[in-house]
């Protein structure tokens, strides 16, 4: 491997200070400069297949893809160990683990204090976003981890492209990374070195870093994605007056229509990569991709909102994706993919629940052992992902590295809410529409770790996410639109697929059957979609909804397209707790829009 010492292959003065900096600290015994290539991946591959990382599935089935099982300690982003380190703990806010900066360095210097011992130190300049785009920006992540440059790779734009990008000078997110499991004093590696009784996933907003220490595991370890792209980049955002979301990008277009850009924000595995691959079920109603995680957010001069995704691939919840729910998903998954935590199949594959009606014979489930039809215990694990190239979604759209981004015409904030949310609901504005991200509540699932199914409220889907504080957050939501056109914003929504009747079903079939909601969204942003008044907002009467072909029971659209006003005064305790919270830092604007739903309710 190439030493930073014989070539480092750029000019770039503080950045050779930084890596030369953290080399010192870290001590690996080699230092390699990503640059991005294929010879580069393969024998990052090969290296992982010998380390017993990686297991190459069975080329003839799904060429080029591999899987990868994790130490069952290192399986989902920690939340309790995500620390937001500002200055001012006012600034982290009710919703963020807040450290002093310097007394968490100093901790973490003492774990990253040769950490990377008897290792390489991979240096992976990458680009969130399309080259050459005014939304992107570049940050350069050093690891000891060849799992994170693979994943990297396909998650971002690495390597020589982004450097000359960089050029000499140019603004970078510095992100630092050890799995914090130094090869020292004859041990051995293991298939998946992690720190698992000491993992950080730490923030610094006002200088712009980032520190991962003990995990390997997608967001801890992939540091372009939640760390930078949603933490590190919200502050920007905030700074700079642009948007950083947890949201995916995707296109309707009507038959014989005009393209819609819609942006939707739903906690993690609420069906939001299902969503943004959604094959619909409306003749002649056409969806594309554009991302399925990430949205990043600037208004043109045009007075409209334009995103790009700043993702390269898709790190998608395996569990449950199947032709069924996520056809295009599926598809996307043909090769050129890394699974983690998913069950293997006898000739070589990949299974996880759900993706055939039943496990096929020979299973061997996510921590290795041969799986027991039957068993209590799933073959993959809940939170198992694909990493996979977003060039190969068969709905990928043709503009989705427009580096100019795409307009948004929509924003659709969505939760996983059993009872009181409708099925949809229009804001009235575009304050009442920050109101309803504010608002947006969900049960939590297994892409963190910590109880599953209970409802946390949940901001923009952002509450995991925001690196600073989320009253702060929601204030800058309503002020980067204050002087606005509000005839260029973006119209908002409030939905829920979600919805399950006495008997604990389901109420709507969501996946594809969703694009009828999407119909209606699409026509109120054209100036039509027949709506009531609400206390929540605006409602489609059941025949404003193309339901042609469904068999739902009036009774059940009746239930999910009403606001149950006794149920709601409920709901508002609970929001009206939410929101003390935050104290001084959430806007007035928003406890009038609680006091104003009141009113409607008691009216
Ligand atoms: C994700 C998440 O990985 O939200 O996208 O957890
Ligand atoms: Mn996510």
């Amino acid at each position: 491997m190439t030493t930073l010492q014989v070539r480092p292959p750029t000019a770039h003065g503080r950045l050779l200070d930084w890596v030369e900096q953290y080399r010192r600290v870290l001590e690996p015994d080699d230092v390699h400069w990503c640059d991005g290539s294929e010879a580069e991946r393969e024998r990052l591959c090969e290296g992982l297949e010998a380390s017993g990382t990686f297991r190459r599935l069975n080329s003839d089935l799904r060429p080029n893809s591999f899987l990868a099982l994790s130490d069952p300690a290192d399986v989902a982003r920690v939340e309790d160990r995500t620390f937001i380190a500002s200055v001012d703990p006012d600034d982290a806010g009710p919703t963020n683990n807040w450290r002093a900066p310097a007394e968490l360095r100093e901790e973490l210097l003492g774990h990253f204090a040769g950490a990377m011992r008897g290792r390489t130190m991979y240096v992976i300049p990458f680009s969130m976003g399309p080259l050459r785009s005014h939304i992107s920006q570049i940050g350069v992540q050093l690891t000891d981890s060849a799992y994170v440059v693979v994943n990297m790779r396909i998650m971002a734009r690495i390597g020589d492209a982004v450097l000359a990008e960089l050029g000499d000078d140019g603004a970078f997110v510095p992100c630092l990374h050890s799995v914090g499991r130094p090869l020292t004093d004859g041990r051995d590696d293991v298939p998946w070195p992690c720190d698992a009784d000491n993992k950080y996933i730490a923030h610094f907003p006002e200088t712009r870093e980032i520190w991962s220490y003990g995990s390997g595991y997608g967001g801890n370890a992939l540091l372009g994605k939640k760390c930078f792209a949603l933490r590190i980049a919200s502050v920007m955002a905030r700074d700079e007056g642009w948007l950083a979301e947890h949201m995916l990008i995707m296109s309707v277009t009507p038959p014989g229509g005009q393209k819609h850009y819609v942006a939707g924000a739903f906690p993690s595995a609420c069906g939001k990569t299902n969503m943004a691959m959604m094959v619909p079920t409306l003749p002649g109603w056409k969806v594309e991709t554009l991302g399925d995680d990430i949205a990043w957010m600037q208004f043109g001069d045009d007075g409209r909102l334009y995103a790009i995704n700043p993702e390269h691939g898709f790190f998608g919840v395996a569990p449950n994706t199947s032709y069924r729910t996520n056809p295009n998903g599926i598809e996307t998954l043909w090769g050129n993919c890394i699974f983690t935590n998913t069950a293997a199949t006898a000739d070589g594959d990949v299974w996880w629940e759900n993706l055939t009606a039943s496990p096929p014979e020979g299973l061997t489930d996510w921590r290795g052992r041969p799986y027991a039809p039957g068993s209590e215990e799933p073959a993959a694990h809940p939170n198992a992902r694909f990493t996979a190239p977003a060039s190969q979604c068969p709905s990928i759209a043709a503009e989705w590295e427009d580096p100019a981004g795409v307009p948004i015409s929509a924003i659709v904030f969505g939760g996983r809410r059993a009872r009181n949310v409708p099925l949809v609901t229009a804001a009235r504005d575009w304050r009442h529409g920050v109101f309803l991200g504010s608002v947006l509540n969900s049960e939590t699932t297994a892409a963190a770790s910590g109880a599953v199914g209970r409802v946390r409220f949940d901001p923009f889907a952002m509450r995991p996410f925001c690196g600073y504080n989320m009253g702060d957050y929601m204030a800058h939501w309503l002020e980067t639109a204050a002087a606005r056109d509000p005839s260029r914003l973006p119209q908002m929504f409030w939905v829920n697929w979600f919805r399950r009747g006495a008997d604990g079903r389901f109420l709507w079939p969501g996946f594809g059957e969703n694009c009828r909601v999407l119909r209606w969204i699409v026509e109120r942003v054209e100036g039509g979609g027949e709506s009531v008044e609400t206390p929540l907002g605006y409602i489609p009467p059941p025949g404003a909804l193309d339901l042609s072909g469904l068999q739902i029971p009036p009774e059940h659209m009746a239930e999910m397209l009403t606001v149950d006003r006794a149920a709601w005064r409920d709901e508002v305790d609970l929001i009206r707790d939410h929101f003390a919270g935050f104290g001084q830092h959430l806007p007035g604007e928003l406890w009038e829009e609680l006091a104003l739903l009141e009113k409607r309710l008691e009216a």
